[in-house]
């Protein structure tokens, strides 16, 4: 049976495009087929990410200007290029078949605008539906991840709407808490009521980099602060999911070499042994659980 698994946010950049395109990809390369789709359609970034130009794009298909077949993309090649941990180059068993929003600043103004208009607003819905019906149907996708908008937005709602799990990505400050809250009480509370399922899945946390007293600065003082830091988090944590009701999936710590890197893409699989890497896979060994 297929999952369908959607990243949501409050706040933009906590991970939900990095960790969506890692996580399909590692599927993939495990042997299952996975359908990734940019529904961030705002400010869709997978394109870049993927390095992929799509004729056609999910806003085509929602306007009926493609079927199903021309949105969808099979970049399993792209996962063929990446060697496997003991250095051989392994055929992927799997497949990463991708369908991307529309970079185009005209058909982003044109979806807007449509779903301005309580008609068309309709049709797009019921086409969106559908969307998610004939990957199941014709691909045979064992897993749907969708990369969502931060926010509360229309089709970051409708994407929560059709998932039957939803990844609450956070980064630990004051202002994604008390969004975070809001729309764990807003908006999850009643799609939970109908059975979906949602977590909060903690992005970018602290632990990872070396406290200050082991990179060489030995300061008592430093080392109080960042274990001060370190242990708020969890504090927090605890918190914020009881709060809300939502058990934390997984908690990724800020990887300095990601963030800075200048070409990042898909760490999981360049760099198999790299922590990221084992942390997606913990996540997928979850999510086949749930
Ligand atoms: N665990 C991590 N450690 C370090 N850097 C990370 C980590 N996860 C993501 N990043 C970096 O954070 C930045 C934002 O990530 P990403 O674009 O995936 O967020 P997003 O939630 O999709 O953002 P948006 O809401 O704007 O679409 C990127 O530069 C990414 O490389
Ligand atoms: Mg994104």
């Amino acid at each position: 049976m297929t999952k369908c698994i959607a990243f949501h946010s409050y706040k933009g950049g906590t991970g939900k495009s990095t960790i969506s395109s890692n996580l399909s990809a590692s599927l993939a390369k495990k042997g299952l087929t996975a359908v990734l789709l940019d529904v961030d359609v705002y400010a869709p970034s997978l394109q870049d990410y993927f390095q992929w130009q799509p004729k056609k794009s999910i806003n085509d298909y929602l306007f009926e200007n493609a079927n199903i077949d021309e949105v969808i993309h099979d970049l399993t090649p792209v996962l063929n290029k990446f060697e496997s941990g003991d250095g051989e180059q392994s055929e992927s068993k799997g497949k990463l078949l991708v369908a991307f929003s529309s970079t185009s600043k005209d058909e982003i103004y044109k979806l807007d605008g449509a779903v301005r208009q309580e008609g068309s607003k309709i049709q797009l819905l019921r086409k969106f539906l559908m969307l998610r019906e004939e990957i199941v149907s014709k691909y045979n996708a064992d897993f749907i991840i969708i990369d969502t908008s931060p926010g509360i937005r229309y089709w970051s709602i409708n994407s929560l709407a059709i998932a039957d799990t939803i990844l609450l990505s956070l980064k630990l400050d004051g202002i994604d808490l008390k969004g975070t809250r809001l729309l764990a009480k807003e908006i999850y509370e009643s799609l939970t009521k109908l059975g979906t399922k949602s977590y909060l899945l903690l992005n970018r946390a602290a632990g990872y980099c070396l406290p200050p007293n082991l990179a060489g600065e030995t300061s008592a003082s430093n080392q109080e602060i960042y274990e001060n830091t370190v242990g708020n988090q969890s504090t927090v944590v605890s918190k914020l999911s009881a709060d809300v009701g939502m058990d934390t999936i997984l908690s990724i710590p800020c990887y300095c070499d990601i963030q800075f890197d200048s070409n990042e893409f898909l760490t999981a699989l360049k760099f198999p042994n790299h922590p990221f890497a084992g942390k997606i896979n913990a996540l997928i060994e979850k999510l086949e659980k749930i």
